[in-house]
């Protein structure tokens, strides 16, 4: 059995700081606080997004006893994320069809592309779980996905998971985190997870110490987390490594966010440096995950490089997705081509 070591790197100071930006969350500080712990830390700032011990699973998908998932929204969601409740048959382009509840602050920064920037070498193997249609940038129609359950989902600024999407399968990996408390970040689709499980044994093997630092984020979370952040830093830079709800990996349960004690659990760049970090990177396809957003792909991707961020893909399209060199959007923008609109 793994021993979870326990790292409070959220300060009373920060804590104090989320309670004040998260208003909704139910965050009572400190001492009812539930998540102490960052969900991401950029540069090295952390900031804490407590949630409301209701709106948090219990640590067993099958125990219900200690409170419900999060209440999906149907609210629109602001700047950029059409308001779509509707998902269809198939793939769907919504417009916003309600008002959005605030007026867009600032553009993003960042435009994900459409187009692909580099050819593939070979032909995809693997499909996307739906059709991509057209969207140009945020702001713009967003993708309403319908197979949110697929292990092949293309999630990205332009495609959106359904609200009131909750896996049915979520549990908890046997592996180590790098905190104590027992929140919905913990869990991943029952596959992803034992795939993370593999990942990590195989990393020990090699001397090499991973801690699992946040994966599923529901709906909600993923809400407050980025209207806490777009508090902290505008919503260009925000947007820039934060998705708006509805466009996380982490809402569908096949992502995790992972560190190490030499980068103090940290959710920095300098994780990629570190020799955890590296060989991650050089093994993690083997397990069937990939690292979802590489240096240098900001403009293709939409987000800053995350060394940390890996995407469960299954081992096959992972290896191909690797082998291809290539980030998984401009793997599905190739694999069904895309005009424009
Ligand atoms: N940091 C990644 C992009 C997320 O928020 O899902
Ligand atoms: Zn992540």
């Amino acid at each position: 059995m793994e021993v979870f070591p326990i790292s409070y790197k959220t300060t009373y100071q920060l804590s104090l700081l989320a309670c004040a930006l998260l208003l909704t969350a139910g965050c009572s500080h400190p001492k009812n606080a539930v998540s102490l712990t960052p969900d991401e830390i950029v540069s090295g700032t952390p900031i804490t997004a407590s949630v409301s011990p209701s709106a948090i699973p219990s640590a067993s998908a099958s125990d219900s006893s200690k409170g419900p998932a999060a209440t999906p929204s149907t609210q629109p969601v602001k700047s950029g994320v059409a308001a779509s409740s509707k998902p269809s048959v198939g793939t769907s382009t919504a417009k916003p069809t309600a008002k959005p509840t605030a007026k867009p602050t600032a553009k993003p920064t960042a435009k994900p592309t459409v187009t692909p920037s580099a050819k593939p070498t070979a032909k995809p193997t693997t499909k996307p779980a739906a059709s991509p249609k057209p969207t140009a940038k945020p702001g713009d129609a967003v993708t309403t996905i319908a197979k949110p359950a697929e292990i092949a989902v293309w999630v990205n600024k332009t495609r959106k998971l359904p609200a009131d999407y909750v896996p049915a399968d979520l549990v908890e990996p046997n592996v180590r985190f790098s905190f104590s408390e027992k929140l919905e970040k913990r869990k991943m689709r029952k596959e992803a997870a034992g795939a993370l499980e593999k990942l990590f044994a195989g990393a020990k093997k090699d001397g090499v110490i991973l801690y699992a630092v946040s994966g599923y984020r529901s709906y909600k979370t993923q809400e407050s987390l980025f209207n806490a952040y777009v508090k902290r830093d505008g919503e260009a830079e925000a947007s820039r490594y934060s998705a708006r709800a509805g466009t996380s990996e982490h809402q569908t349960g096949l992502a995790m966010d992972v560190s190490s004690k030499s980068v103090n659990y940290q959710l920095s760049e300098k994780f990629g440096e570190t020799a955890e970090g590296k060989w991650l990177a050089k093994h993690a396809s083997e397990y069937g995950f990939i690292i979802r957003y590489p240096k240098g792909t900001e403009k293709i991707t939409g987000y800053m490089y995350e060394p940390w961020h890996i995407r469960y893909l299954g081992k096959e399209l992972a290896q191909e997705v690797v082998k291809q060199g290539v980030t998984l959007d401009e793997y599905f923008n190739q694999a069904i081509p895309v005009t424009a609109p």
